[in-house]
């Protein structure tokens, strides 16, 4: 007999929108206030960072930021997707930004260049003769008043100069037009601007991108049964939101295997019953995750101060403040400064809009302290 059950609509991956998106208002607030300012030419130049631990969403952020621009500027807004690579190399650039404004519906109209030329002849011939295609990209970007809302994603990938580079140009567009970037990445991210030059990047607006609230984790597990008709228990998804720790690749993780869970056993139902067998059979998946990070300490042998770092959040919940990272911070040799940033780069640990560090996965610190506790000597004293 066919299964007629449907589809998975789980996605635990990387980027990949989720079946029901969990909100976080705080941070989808100021978003679309950058759209309406870009709509209605009153934005200055606005730079905005959007910055967290792998895995909480910056990525499917950027994707609905995307979808609001084309719903609410009614394609007014041309919005260019932008990865590190294409920094680095102004024509890579060009070439990126005429692609997306040849999308934007009607925004070829006041672009009076030959887009059939090449993109750096384009810059250097048609508007003002100048050599630099960023150059040429900002002149273009000065008369034209179309919106463009630049996302540049993994942005802490990006080589601080060409990031530098970049923000220049945005800045110097803005002084002209409606125009903004938005800048995601981990919170490695602030350490690669403070390396670039352009200094105005504290002035940027910064968004944190942390773990879900309980209940918006619970819908992120549970909506998506309950749209296919299939309720459950709701001391069920809140059970695995909670083992999950709010975060949102756990929680499409879990998502995934209690669909298939519930498929399976027939009883169309999600039941606090399967939460064992669910959490049972994505353990190993947990731990390679764990496994990668621990590696990452373990390469620059900076285990120790993982370990130390773990057990200070097992004894107290609480976040802890700066004063208190750096007195942990020098227990270890090495420079504080640079052990901070290797703290605060994949988001082990970060420091959120109110300057508190948190961990970036809970559940992480548990696996550092199981795995780096004295092993029991296994050699049985001789009888
Ligand atoms: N708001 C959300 N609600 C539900 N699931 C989400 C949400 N945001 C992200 N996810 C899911 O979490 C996973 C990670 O998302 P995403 O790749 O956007 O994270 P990221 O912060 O960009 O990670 P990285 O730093 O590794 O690039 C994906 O499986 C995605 O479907
Ligand atoms: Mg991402």
């Amino acid at each position: 007999m066919a299964d007629s059950f449907p589809q998975n609509p789980f996605k635990p991956g990387a980027g990949r929108p989720p079946a029901h998106m969990g909100r976080r208002p705080e941070v989808e607030r100021p978003l679309l206030e950058v759209l309406t300012g870009l709509r209605t030419g009153e934005a200055d130049n606005q730079l905005v960072y959007l910055y967290g631990p792998r895995g909480n969403g910056k990525t499917v952020l950027l994707g609905w930021l995307r979808e609001q621009a084309n719903r609410q500027g009614g394609g007014s807004i041309a919005f260019v997707r932008l990865i590190p690579e294409d920094l680095e190399s102004p024509e890579q650039l060009c070439r990126r930004v005429v692609g997306a404004l040849r999308r934007t519906p009607g925004i070829l109209d006041h672009l009076s260049v030959d887009l059939e030329t090449g993109i750096p002849g384009l810059f250097k011939v048609k508007l003002g003769g100048r050599d630099d295609p960023i150059l040429g990209l900002s002149d273009w970007l000065d008369r034209d008043r179309h919106p463009v809302l630049f996302a540049v994603d993994e942005a802490h990938e990006a080589d601080p100069a060409s990031l530098g580079r970049f923000l220049n140009a945005v800045q110097r567009a803005g002084e002209h037009r409606p125009v903004c970037a938005v800048l995601a990445g981990t919170p490695g991210l602030q350490d690669a601007l403070s390396a670039g030059k352009a200094s105005f990047w504290t002035r940027g607006r910064s968004l944190a991108v942390g773990l879900l609230s309980e209940s918006e984790a619970w819908a992120v597990l549970a909506r998506p049964f309950i749209d296919a008709g299939f309720g459950g228990d709701d001391d069920a998804g809140a059970e695995l939101a909670r083992a999950a720790d709010d975060y949102p690749f756990f929680l499409q993780l879990y998502g995934a295997e209690a669909w298939d869970v519930v498929r399976t056993s027939g009883s169309r139902r999600l039941l606090t019953d399967h939460v064992p067998d669910v959490i049972r059979a994505t353990s190993a998946v947990r731990r390679q995750y764990y496994a990668q990070r621990y590696d990452e300490f373990l390469r620059v042998g900076a285990l120790p101060l993982a370990k130390d770092v773990a057990s200070a959040f097992q004894r107290s919940a609480a976040p802890m403040t700066n004063a208190e990272i750096n007195r942990l911070l020098a227990r270890h040799a090495g420079n504080p400064a640079e052990l901070r940033s290797l703290l605060n780069a994949g988001g082990y640990v970060w420091r959120d809009d109110d300057d508190r560090w948190t961990p970036g996965i809970p559940s992480l610190m548990d696996y550092v302290l199981e795995e780096t506790a004295p092993e029991p000597d296994r050699r049985e004293p001789a009888p």
